[in-house]
């Protein structure tokens, strides 16, 4: 079955422009909440969970009913996708009663299998290669700080995941300029640096991947992820040591001159970042976890209402 919805399966099935839009559209929900309050009236959102969440899917729930609409959590305790029916089987029922089908999963490939057989958007909320919500809640926090986007730096620090391809795609729609600093052998997929870095260049801005933390001087933001991700087959005993010289630290903040910290969370105080930057004043991690809700009413808006 062809589906003719838009779905955001990754961060370019939004265009540069709508990614931009939607940011626009989540700031003005923010402030005025009350206008949007009977924007999903009578419609349903089923959000599907692969994987744990806390953010992600109390943002989603609260979120649509917010504007009226209702959300239904399922689990994969109770009828797993793919092991009690196909994926397209649980996609094709769910367009029987949803309007839109949020999914958290393991592989990108169910994400994709769950679009040929909807009829209704596909939404991913995290899989192993992208993390689309986050970065557009990301992107609007500093949208909201700095009145701009084009021209910012902003420096991933850590293991190259799903948040720092989110962060390199949108963020090269957005003009961001962004430094992905991993360590050798932990990098971002070459592919998606690719497609981000030719984006960005449209854009005029740049994507650079490094393992070298002396390689930038001066930056906007500096954002850290867990070490080991959801999913991983690493330990942190197994990389700590290769790890620990990419730790944020307040000395690193001073040294790039970084304004404000960022991190999607869940966050561990000492190792990715230390807990006294994590829980300084130039620490924006609540502000992200609040917008997540409000970039993904708008990106929901834009797939559902508009
Ligand atoms: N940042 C984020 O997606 O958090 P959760 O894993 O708790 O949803
Ligand atoms: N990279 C992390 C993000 C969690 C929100 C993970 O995939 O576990």
């Amino acid at each position: 079955m062809s589906n003719k919805v838009q779905s955001v399966l990754g961060d370019l099935d939004l265009t540069a422009e709508q990614a931009a839009d939607v940011i626009a559209l989540a700031i003005d929900m923010k402030k005025t909440p009350e206008k949007y309050g009977d924007a999903l009236k009578g419609k349903s959102v089923a959000t599907i969970y692969e994987k744990p969440s806390l953010r992600t899917r109390v943002s989603f729930d609260v979120g649509v009913h917010k504007m009226g609409g209702h959300a239904v959590y399922l689990d994969q305790q109770n009828g797993a996708m793919g092991k009690r029916e196909d994926v397209a089987d649980f996609g094709a029922n769910l367009s029987c009663w949803c309007d839109a089908i949020v999914a958290r999963v393991m592989d990108h490939n169910t994400l994709v299998q769950l679009q040929q057989a909807a009829s209704v958007p596909v939404v991913n909320s995290l899989c192993n290669l992208y993390h689309p919500c986050q970065a557009l809640a990301d992107y609007m926090s500093l949208h909201e700080l700095f009145g701009e986007l084009k021209g910012l730096t902003l420096a991933y620090i850590g293991d190259g995941n799903n948040v720092t391809h989110s962060l390199m795609l949108t963020g090269a729609q957005l003009g961001v300029n962004l430094v992905a600093i991993c360590p050798e052998g932990y990098t971002v997929d070459a592919e998606i640096v690719s497609q981000a870095q030719k984006i960005a260049a449209q854009n005029g801005a740049t994507i650079t991947v490094t393992s070298d933390l002396n390689a930038i001087e001066k930056v906007d933001a500096i954002y850290a992820d867990t070490w080991v991700s959801m999913g991983d087959d690493k330990t942190l005993e197994d990389i700590i040591d290769v790890f620990q010289p990419y730790q944020v630290t307040s000395e690193l903040m001073a040294k790039l001159g970084a304004q404000y910290f960022m991190h999607c969370q869940p966050a561990h105080r000492d190792e990715e970042v230390t807990a006294d930057v994590l829980d300084s004043s130039q620490s924006i991690i609540m502000r992200q976890a609040e917008n997540r809700m409000w970039a993904q009413n708008a990106l929901l808006h834009t797939l559902i209402v508009k």
